[in-house]
């Protein structure tokens, strides 16, 4: 039987969140800065085969039973087909989830579901071709809805889009969710926390859940409904009265740490405990200098060990994390 990967507060980490890459095709001014994030040496980065060695442990020896694949933006690696058919290898039956852009999804989203990638979450803010080249920085809103619906075909259902609140996509929300609503795929707003690369977010200008909820509310009609799981991040509320529903992540106003199940890699192969750690653990280092799986096992169950209680996002004295969201991957 496989011994689980506690905290000192008692939470057990079944969801591993694995970064890839830290590159992006994007530059999202919530997350990237303009030049985009310092490239990352190569030799720094974990391999493909590195990559699913830490995984089958994780799987194997660490009780984690869902991985997600996130960045920067994992489709910026053209070894993805191949980290996901040798995870799905070393690890079977266990969900092998991404959380991408969608840019150029759609010549893969196939392949991808081959290579047994099983469900794909998309960052989409706006379908305002204008406000989303604006966000964004690139002027790519088409790839993004064409990879949308080349994921549902490909089966990577259910297809989830992310949208971060911000002030200037407020008042396109209502139309957000109409489009998802047409194309059948699950929208989820997300309150935006404070790890842009810029350092720029403020308590005060960030759009709130409630705030959401009001301008929602307007144009549909709203039922408060459960969670998908209790460690899911999302607050769902049924729309028009379902089946259909809209999804809430309120991770600053009604943070949900307590309920975390999460552990987070890196793609240079350090483990961390939390999104706002000030900590990590270098595995990569040990893999290379020939540590076995014991060793491999005895460092991750350490960092989350000294994982914190939750964020501190609201206090006074609250310091972000040196890597930033895009380094991170959500
Ligand atoms: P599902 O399994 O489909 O629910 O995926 P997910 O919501 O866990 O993953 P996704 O990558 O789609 O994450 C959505 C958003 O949830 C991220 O953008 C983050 O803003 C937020 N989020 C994910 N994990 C954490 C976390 O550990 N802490 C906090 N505070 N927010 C998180
Ligand atoms: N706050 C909240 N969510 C963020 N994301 C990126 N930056 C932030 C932020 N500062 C989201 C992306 C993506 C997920 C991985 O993280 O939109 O959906
Ligand atoms: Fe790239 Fe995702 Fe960050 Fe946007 S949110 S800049 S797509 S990593």
């Amino acid at each position: 039987d496989t011994p689980d990967l506690l905290d000192r507060f008692g939470r057990i980490a079944r969801d591993l969140r694995v970064s890839i890459t830290e590159k992006c095709s994007l530059r999202c001014t919530y997350c990237m800065p303009e030049e985009g994030l310092p490239p990352i040496p190569r030799e720094q980065l974990l391999t493909a085969a590195e990559i699913v060695r830490l995984v089958a442990i994780a799987v194997h020896r660490l009780g984690i039973r869902e991985v997600r694949f996130t960045g920067g933006e994992p489709l910026m690696r053209r070894d993805l087909e191949d980290i996901i058919a040798g995870c799905s290898h070393a690890a079977p039956g266990i969900p092998l989830a991404m959380t991408t852009n969608a840019v150029g999804l759609a010549h893969r989203a196939q392949a991808l579901a081959d290579a047994g990638l099983t469900r794909i979450n998309i960052s989409l803010d706006s379908v305002s071709r204008e406000q989303f080249a604006q966000l964004t920085r690139r002027d790519q809103l088409a790839s993004v809805l064409d990879g949308i619906r080349a994921a549902k075909a490909a089966g990577l259902t259910p297809v989830k889009v992310n949208a971060v609140l911000m002030p200037q996509t407020l008042d396109g929300a209502a139309d957000l969710l109409a489009w998802c609503l047409d194309e059948g795929v699950e929208l989820r707003f997300i309150e935006q926390m404070p790890l842009d690369a810029d350092h720029e977010w403020a308590r005060s200008r960030m759009v709130s859940a409630e705030q959401l909820l009001t301008v929602l509310s307007a144009r549909f009609r709203l039922t408060e409904t459960d969670r998908e799981d209790q460690s899911a991040p999302a607050e769902r509320w049924a729309v028009n009265d379902g089946p259909a529903t809209v999804g809430i992540i309120a991770s600053v106003t009604r943070s949900f740490c307590s309920d975390c199940d999460r552990t987070r890699l890196t793609s240079e192969g350090t483990v961390r405990a939390c999104l706002f750690s000030d900590q990590e653990t270098d595995l990569r280092t040990a893999i290379r200098g020939g540590a076995n799986d014991e060793e491999l096992v005895a460092l991750w169950r350490g960092t989350m060990w000294n994982k914190w209680a939750g964020h501190r996002i609201t206090k006074a004295d609250f310091t972000p994390p040196q890597r930033s969201m895009g380094a991170i991957g959500g």
